[in-house]
């Protein structure tokens, strides 16, 4: 496949703390095999400006940007294959940031989850409901969405909680394009039903705020240490064990294939005792993370090395940050006061593609409309339960154009004298889809 039909797939992760293992099952491991997938071309980065929201330590940052990019790497992610970068070393995108800040409702960011939590959590607590919030938290959800417009990502793979994000990071995207052109595709949040959500040493969700974790690259004895303390029942060895509701049943599962998994869950019915199945659990891990320690010590023993992988990946990034950016401040208009289109009545935008708008209406269902540059509708939708439907019905017209009315055609409210003038529409928003696609 040649890379203007490539599947863009990007996802980041927040430079805070040293990797464990449910950050390596959760999003490691299953981006480094996605990377290797041909048809998608992956982008992948620490976010250490996002850092800067949650932790005011400095030497925690970089430790922690250093961690996180040795633990890809040796994990299998490669440098030459994907595009592995670090986001402060990509100015353009903050510039990014500033010109969707420009067409983000604030009303739309008051109801971003993580902003609402610590809202909720002042009003509860008496508390001034912004005290303590930062402006950078608020802001939260327009850097990440510079993150994923900037390089025209198609599919983001991120947990549930940042779902939200990628449809606000669409809306952006609409927005933009609607007042100033077709320049930014709508991303998609892929969420991975088969990875696992790995319980931690107390058996809640492994995180580093429950301080229940276990490092991903912990030397073999410490990881050793650190099994033998999640948490188990008081059974005796000989009595019949439940896997249900087990943690160590479930770490388990998360590196073992289906008939180790199998043959664990007979051993818990047997009555293994929890010395012998910790021992187990431990040797299942050492196997898989074993031959990647020695490679990920050698990349912490060399950050300078990291540093040069990471300036080579910002290099690649900014071949098509750069002239991206020139083309989005043309377009907004910071540009060459000799480049033309100085007179304030010419409202270039308004003779772009037309467009399609989303919106909810009083019933509670979701709708989208297409209209033209004159505001005139072209096609009109029946409401659909959720956004994201809605979201699929409208990128599948972008994507396959007049065909797609077909298939579409019950749950659109079509005006068939118009369909020709419509179907002519979508043959030119698809062609500047697979434009796009670039
Ligand atoms: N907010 C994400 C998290 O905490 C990290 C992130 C930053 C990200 N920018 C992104 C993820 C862009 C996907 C795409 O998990």
């Amino acid at each position: 496949m040649n890379s203007q039909t490539r599947t863009r797939v990007l996802t980041g992760i927040t430079t805070t703390g040293t990797p464990h293992l449910g950050n390596y099952v959760g999003a490691i491991r299953p981006t480094v095999q996605a990377s290797r997938d041909t048809s998608t071309d992956g982008f992948y980065f620490l976010a250490d400006y996002h850092a800067l929201i949650k932790c005011d330590e400095p030497a925690r940052i970089q430790r922690s940007t250093l961690e996180i990019a040795a633990s890809w790497i040796a994990s299998g992610l490669d440098p030459d294959i994907v595009t592995f970068y670090r986001q402060s070393d990509i100015p353009e995108i903050p510039e990014l940031t500033w010109l969707l800040t420009c067409v983000t409702g604030k009303g739309v960011l008051n109801r971003a989850h993580a902003y609402k939590a610590a809202v909720d959590k002042n009003n509860g607590a008496g508390h001034d409901p912004d005290s303590d919030v930062t402006a950078g938290l608020f802001m939260y959800p327009v850097l990440m969405g510079a993150d994923i417009l900037m390089f025209k990502a198609h599919k983001v793979p991120v947990g549930r909680d940042q779902i939200q994000h990628i449809e606000m990071a669409r809306d952006m995207a609409s927005s933009f394009n609607h007042l100033y052109g077709e320049h930014f595709v709508l991303p998609e949040a892929v969420i991975e039903e088969s990875v696992a959500l790995l319980p931690g040493l107390d058996g809640r969700k492994m995180s580093k705020s429950y301080d229940n974790t276990i490092p991903l690259f912990a030397p073999a004895a410490q990881m050793r240490k650190q099994i033998a303390a999640i948490v188990t029942d008081s059974k005796a060895p000989g009595e019949p064990k439940t896997t249900e509701g087990s943690a160590l049943f479930q770490i388990y599962q998360a590196f073992a294939s289906a008939e180790e998994t199998a043959a664990m869950a007979r051993a818990y019915a047997e009555g293994i005792g929890w010395g012998d199945a910790k021992q187990m659990l431990f040797e299942r891990i050492d196997r898989e993370i074993a031959p990647m320690r020695e490679h990920y010590q050698a990349l912490i023993d060399n950050p300078a090395e990291m540093d040069k992988i990471l300036l080579a990946g910002a290099d690649k990034a900014r071949q098509l940050a750069t002239p991206f950016m020139r083309e989005l401040r043309h377009a907004v208009g910071l540009r060459a006061l000799s480049s033309g289109n100085t007179a304030p009545a010419a409202k270039e935008a308004k003779t772009s593609l037309p467009s399609f708008k989303q919106y909810r209406e009083k019933d509670g269902q979701f709708y989208f409309k297409l209209v033209d540059a004159k505001g005139q509708v072209l096609l009109q939708s029946l409401g659909f339960a959720s956004p994201k439907e809605a979201g699929q019905a409208i990128a599948q017209l972008q994507t396959d154009g007049p065909a797609a009315l077909d298939t579409l055609k019950p749950v659109l409210a079509l005006n068939l004298e118009a369909e020709k003038v419509l179907k002519e529409v979508l043959s030119l928003l698809k062609a500047n889809s697979d434009a796009n696609r670039k």
